[in-house]
């Protein structure tokens, strides 16, 4: 019997690999850099399923090249790179890896929280640099983090993973979210909902975690970073353009808030230049969930997905749950 055909946009996990090619024939992108349109466009040809990473831009035109496809799964719960309402057109599953990706994206945030607020990588760079004369009284004094203020914008499944950690830093936690979680939720988070306003001005820590839509592309606007306090920090490892890149370079340099900790960009992997030389940002390469643990998973998870719509089921993580196959 013959296997049906994957296109997998970059090599997977070896745990992945091993549950996909044990029942398709797979056709994986040859890499190291990403497939060129042209080459994906080819090679979605006569593939019944096709993996994908949130680099790849999947909308008409790869489904009309992949006119057979059945599901494109993406490895990533953001999902800002598939057109979901064109995959339903063409009758084809979209499915992403929500869940699995939570506690070390939130470690992450944790990590650049932390790390711009004591202004660790600058306290690097001076330890390497030869320069440091010895330790000084007022040398690297950065902000406090216990007993602080978090101001936590969407709290899904990430937004509350950072809110847990919060707790361990006797720290207050206020959220905006479109939606109010329910108050036994707001009680055992300690966590108080307020306006975006509110949460912009009152927050000592921002951690962004929503997913990029219409209404949260630069949420994080002229607007609301100049209500933030002069020794407030803002921490991004949700998508890039729920910044505006240009606002916060003036916001910083302005002296307006004290640092910003970005793990995503507007136009990955262009970073505003604005953003390049100052020593008040960390700049990370989007590897908030980048643990061998959470890839491994999300890669398997997206095998899954695949393997349930080749064996005529539904995907699991479908991002078109609704969508009948005739
Ligand atoms: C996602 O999953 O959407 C992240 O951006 C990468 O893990």
């Amino acid at each position: 019997m013959t296997k049906p055909k994957v296109y997998a946009t970059h090599s997977l996990f070896e745990p992945a690999r091993k549950l996909l090619e044990a029942a398709c024939e797979v056709d994986y992108s040859p890499g190291p850099a990403r497939p060129a349109r042209a080459d994906l466009l080819e090679h979605v040809v006569g593939k019944d399923a096709l993996i994908c990473l949130l680099t790849e831009k999947i909308n008409d035109e790869v489904l009309d090249a992949g006119s057979k496809l059945k599901i494109i799964a993406n490895v990533a719960v953001g999902f800002d790179n598939i057109d979901v309402p064109a995959c339903t057109r063409h009758e084809v599953f979209a499915s992403n890896t929500p869940g699995v990706v939570d506690e070390t994206t939130a470690d992450f945030a944790w990590t650049l929280l932390m790390a711009v607020a004591r202004r660790v990588l600058e306290g690097d760079r001076l330890v390497r640099s030869g320069q440091w004369t010895g330790w000084d009284l007022d040398q690297l004094c950065g902000g406090d983090i216990w007993g602080k203020t978090l101001g936590i914008v969407g709290f899904g499944r990430i937004g509350r993973a950072v809110a847990r950690r919060a707790r361990g830093f006797n720290m207050r936690i206020i959220y905006a979210d479109a939606v109010r979680a329910s108050t036994e939720f707001e009680v055992e988070a300690n966590a108080e909902f307020v306006t975006m306003d509110r949460l912009f001005s009152e927050a000592d820590f921002i951690s962004l975690h929503v997913p990029l839509l219409p209404e949260t592309r630069e949420l994080a606007s002229t607007k609301h970073l100049s209500q933030m306090k002069p020794t407030a920090y803002l921490i991004n490892t949700s998508r890039g353009p729920v910044v505006d890149e240009a606002a916060l370079v003036a916001a910083l340099e302005a002296k307006k808030i004290a640092g910003a900790a970005l793990d995503v960009f507007a136009k990955e992997p262009q970073v505003h230049p604005g953003l390049i030389n100052r020593s008040d940002v960390i700049l990370t390469p989007h590897i908030a969930s980048a643990s061998v643990e959470t890839r491994t998973k999300m890669a398997v998870m997206a095998v899954q997905n695949v393997l349930a719509v080749l064996d005529g089921r539904k995907s699991p993580n479908a991002l078109n749950p609704d969508l009948v196959i005739a």
